[in-house]
């Protein structure tokens, strides 16, 4: 039985530890590629030495060369600017759209059965551009943010209560900036909803913290957060490869859905074999709805900027 085909685009921090997570994980083959001469090729023979000793078994190939990611099964673009401290995620938009939509016609060139899974920031605006890019069937075309958001969230809650982060399931929709949307009502440790164990108050200061996760982690180290989101682009190819049918929160496309009309944020979905499956529509009530609204309208207005500059 042929392995599953993994082609990761990118072999910065983001890049290269997914690659080694999804190794560790035996997901499959693996390509690492980036432009910078000899890096990823470097990153990937690394990886590969470190496997007689965590025991994975799988190919992995660094290169330059977009020939040798020939129908991958999955693509994941982690091709982009980091933000610095003092940076939004916005500020990227405009160099880090040339970068998806060069990628993103690779892709259809070597690989268009692929999935794609986009990690690069403004995370909403990069699947929106290479979703229009590549033309790809809108459920193949996802992006990384609610699997890294919930996880902060989940080890927030986790740390506070003193329990173990396997009890905390979490709900989070919108987009992938301060502000996102942490839904506490549908948030639980192994089904006692959150709101019976944490006293309101201190519930806002964890979805406060968790909405400037990302730049908490820039402050610290001076550049951007990559075990994390590594975990989190890991998370939904395993979901896809393996047809685990996960619920997980996505970026992917929403039209009637949430009445979003026709963009892609992020929504709890179910991901499997075929990528996206099925949106999963809660009943929000109306300050849940307001805030997801407002999120989607940032949204918007940043793929209104992509479409200036495709
Ligand atoms: P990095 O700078 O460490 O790595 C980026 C790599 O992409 C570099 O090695 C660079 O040479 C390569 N690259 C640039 N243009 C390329 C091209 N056309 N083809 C192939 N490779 C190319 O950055 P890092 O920390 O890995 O972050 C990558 C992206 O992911 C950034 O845009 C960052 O903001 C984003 N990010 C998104 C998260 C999310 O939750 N969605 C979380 C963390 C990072
Ligand atoms: C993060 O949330 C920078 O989007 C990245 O860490």
């Amino acid at each position: 039985m042929a392995r599953n085909k993994i082609t990761i685009v990118g072999a910065g921090n983001v890049g290269a530890t997914t690659a080694h997570i999804a190794a560790t994980r035996q997901l499959g083959d693996i390509v690492l590629i980036d432009i910078v001469e000899g890096f990823a090729e470097g990153k990937a023979l690394d990886i590969a030495e470190a496997a007689p000793v965590q025991l994975y078994d799988c190919n992995v190939t660094g290169t330059l060369d977009w020939e040798k990611s020939a129908s991958s099964d999955i693509v994941i673009i982690t091709s982009g600017l980091p933000r610095k401290p003092g940076m939004s995620r916005d500020d990227l938009l405009a160099k880090n759209v040339g970068i998806v939509k060069d990628v993103s016609e690779r892709i259809v060139k070597h690989s268009p059965d692929s999935i794609v899974i986009v990690v690069c920031n403004p995370l909403d605006a990069m699947v929106y551009a290479a979703a229009e890019t590549t033309g790809f069937t809108k459920n193949k075309i996802m992006g990384m943010a609610g699997a890294l958001d919930s996880a902060r969230f989940s080890s927030f809650i986790a740390a506070e209560l003193g329990v173990s982060v396997e009890d905390i399931k979490c709900v989070l929709m919108g987009g992938h900036g301060d502000d996102m949307v942490p839904l506490p009502r549908f948030t639980s440790v192994s089904g006692i909803p959150l709101t019976q164990l944490l006293d309101a108050g201190r519930v806002a200061e964890l979805i406060e913290r968790t909405r400037k996760g990302g730049i908490e982690v820039v402050n610290l180290l001076g550049y951007s957060a990559y075990y994390a989101p590594a975990a989190g682009a890991v998370r939904m190819a395993e979901a896809i490869l393996k047809d685990k049918k996960t619920v997980l929160s996505c970026c992917t496309y929403c039209d009637s859905e949430y009445a979003v009309g026709g963009f892609f944020v992020g929504v709890p979905a179910i991901l499997g074999g075929s990528g996206v499956e099925k949106v999963i529509e809660l009943e929000l009530n109306k300050s849940e709805r307001a805030l997801l609204e407002k999120s989607v309208d940032h949204v918007k207005q940043l793929a209104a900027k992509v479409d200036k500059l495709l």
